[in-house]
């Protein structure tokens, strides 16, 4: 797969909704200092947000923001990023503000706005923008969650559609920034091994977990307004569900990922509720911004299936959460046992058959695992893992990637429109008609009852420190 080459010119500005928050905070301005050290941003950077913040206020929070970044900070680098900085303060329900944004961005004609705002201004602003004149030859990158469910998505998209065509609609998924995600990708289509086993007469099930052993940590009021289907299950998840289960694209170009992707989506079962088990971690109550009642949950567990002739029959069993173990995500595909028992542990009792893992945080690896015979007389043996990738060193962030793709017109690694509906009509049936949220304790893998959801006396693998899931 070669990178796409966009026709269109780069973005001549870049305008920050929520240059005040969290997001920019913690992932916009480390960003944006690595885009100016590697001369991929020379354009202004204008900030809009409600606080009337002068521009040293601004200026000293993206210098915070860069230190606790962790990043090595060059003096000379931090002071170029300042010195394109902006700062527009007002209500994005006012013209007047996007009359001053206007004034701001001078003689800018297609400049890139990065809505790092609550999903529920996104229509608020594309609106303010589209009245002031300023859509015109511009860009629009929106964060996830696209919407709240099918019906609002499609209202959201057909609100940007007025505003902008849909190559210039870009819709952020941080994880397909991700080297680890792109390495599926690569590892499935760039190795000829994979695709004889690559389908339900080989594979029986396939796990994801995405765990995270922080709380929401400040973020109940965004937390309340979305959960944890919404977050991180709609999306992230089922983005790495997209690319391991896509037919191979018919053409080098990403359009044509993107349409197997989507032929993904819409091949997926619309979830029942037997197929979801929520959770929510003890203590989620007491977190600021939080109702006192909340039913919101904080991990999920669900089946999904594919109705599609290589995945038919073939679970996938996916787990996000907040509060659990570890902070790790992980894939494991597992293979059936052989056909025929040669030696009594060719089905071992204990642990997974066969299966590849792939582990997309906080390291990247792809590991292999097989039984090898132990020494002696008698036919037994373990299983072992073979490690292909290792951590890749130097790899870009995906903000620093995602941001500076958009601003060149690249959509390669964004959401296409069909693709955002089609995944929310799958879970679109459970976020109305639920059970209620079951309450786990902090620090374990959510209830009990998410055990109840892999039949056939399979289990969730957990994650191990040591590479071998347990
Ligand atoms: C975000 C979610 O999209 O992804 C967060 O809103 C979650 O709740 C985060 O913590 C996880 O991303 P990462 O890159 O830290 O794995």
């Amino acid at each position: 797969m070669t990178p796409s080459h966009p026709s269109s010119p780069p973005s001549d500005a870049l305008v920050l909704f929520g240059v005040t928050g969290d997001l920019a905070f913690k992932m916009t301005f480390p960003a944006l200092y690595a885009m100016v050290a590697q001369r991929s941003l020379t354009v202004p950077v204008v900030g809009v947000a409600q606080p009337p913040w002068t521009i040293s206020q601004l200026r000293s929070r993206a210098t915070d923001s860069i230190k606790q970044s962790g990043a090595k900070v060059d003096r000379k680098t931090l002071k170029r990023l300042l010195s394109l900085l902006r700062y527009v303060p007002g209500d994005y329900n006012a013209p007047a503000t996007f009359a001053a944004l206007k004034s701001a961005l001078g003689p800018s004609r297609r400049p890139a706005f990065y809505l790092a705002i609550p999903p529920a201004l996104f229509g608020t602003v594309i609106q303010g923008l589209e009245a002031a004149g300023l859509s015109g030859g511009g860009r629009v990158i929106v964060e996830k969650p696209f919407g709240r469910d099918l019906a609002s998505a499609r209202q959201l998209n057909s609100l940007a559609r007025s505003a902008f065509p849909e190559n210039s609609i870009f819709r952020i998924d941080h994880y397909l920034g991700k080297e680890a995600i792109m390495n599926i990708l690569y590892f499935r289509f760039a190795n000829s091994f994979l695709e004889p086993i690559w389908n339900r007469n080989y594979i029986s099930s396939v796990q994801i977990v995405l765990a995270e052993e922080r709380g929401v940590e400040g973020r109940g009021a965004f937390y309340e307004s979305a959960g944890c289907l919404r977050d991180v299950v709609q999306n992230h998840l089922f983005q790495i569900v997209a690319l391991l289960a896509m037919e191979p694209p018919v053409y080098q170009g990403y359009g044509a990922v993107r349409n197997e992707k989507t032929k993904v989506f819409q091949a997926m079962r619309p979830m029942r509720q037997r197929d979801l088990i929520r959770g929510q971690y003890l203590g989620y109550r007491r977190e600021p911004q939080v109702a006192r009642n909340s039913d919101v949950e904080t991990f999920c567990a669900a089946r999904l299936f594919i109705d599609s002739w290589r995945w038919e029959g073939v679970p996938w069993y996916v787990r996000a959460g907040k509060a659990l173990p570890e902070t790790v995500a992980e894939v494991v595909v597992e293979l059936k046992p052989p056909p025929a028992m040669l030696f009594t542990d060719s089905k071992p009792v204990t642990g997974p058959a066969n299966y590849l893992r792939f582990r997309l945080a906080p390291t990247a690896s792809v590991a292999i695992a097989a039984r090898v015979k132990r020494p002696g007389k008698g036919y037994l043996g373990d299983q072992r893992e073979l490690y292909l990738v290792e951590e890749l060193l130097g790899a870009e962030a995906p903000y620093q990637r995602l941001l500076t793709d958009a601003m060149r017109g690249d959509g390669a690694l964004f959401t296409r429109e069909d693709a955002v509906e089609a995944a929310w009509a799958v879970v679109d049936p459970v976020l109305k008609r639920h059970s209620t949220a079951i309450p786990y304790q902090r620090g374990t893998w959510g209830p009990r009852q998410a055990d109840d959801l892999i039949a056939d006396g399979g289990r969730w693998r957990n994650p191990s420190p040591n590479g071998a899931p347990t």
